[in-house]
């Protein structure tokens, strides 16, 4: 019985080791939310080149790409809770917390556009694949310019 009770409290401490575990401090939120969107940029960043007409268009290379993206574009959000706009070297405005809807939609609309341009780059159709990495980088731009501090 003595060992039980042992065993019994050590699952308990173990437990309560892994609540404390489970709930990040504010510096790891605005670490999960840079690092999703830092990923972001690496991804869609050299695509540019393409819808500029400035490197060839490459099937392979953009499915590589898009694929990344819809997965990471569900990633950011999480990394925004309230009061973190002021933690680190983040560049969160804290309309993001204030106007919570608005920025919200202007995530759903990013991670829509993404889906549309990964079916263009699944389709092989450069023409809209084109077409559609320039729409992406205006939800890039809207959020940044109403939700990011310069
Ligand atoms: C719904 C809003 C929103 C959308 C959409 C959005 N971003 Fe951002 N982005 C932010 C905010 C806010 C930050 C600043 C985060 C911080 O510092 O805590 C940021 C930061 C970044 C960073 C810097 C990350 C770092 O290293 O700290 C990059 C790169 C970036 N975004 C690229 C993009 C690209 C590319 C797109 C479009 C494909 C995009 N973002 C779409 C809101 C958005």
């Amino acid at each position: 019985m003595k060992s039980l009770t042992k065993i019994a409290i050590a699952v308990g401490a173990v437990a309560i080791a892994t609540t404390a575990l489970a709930q990040p401090r504010p510096e790891q939120f605005v670490k999960q939310r840079q690092s999703a969107l830092a990923l972001i940029g690496w991804y869609f960043g050299p695509m540019g080149a393409v819808a500029k007409g400035e490197a060839p268009f490459n099937k392979e290379d953009a499915v590589r790409r898009t694929t990344n993206l819809v997965a990471l574009s569900k990633m950011p959000w999480e990394g925004f809770v309230a009061g973190t706009d002021n933690v680190g070297n983040t560049k969160a405005k804290p309309e993001i917390w204030t106007q919570n809807a608005k920025f919200k939609e202007a995530g759903a609309k990013m991670e829509a556009e993404l889906v549309k341009l990964a079916a263009a780059a699944n389709a092989g159709n450069e023409a809209e694949f084109k077409k559609q990495f320039g729409v992406v980088g205006g939800t890039c731009k809207a959020c940044h310019d109403d939700f990011r501090k310069q």
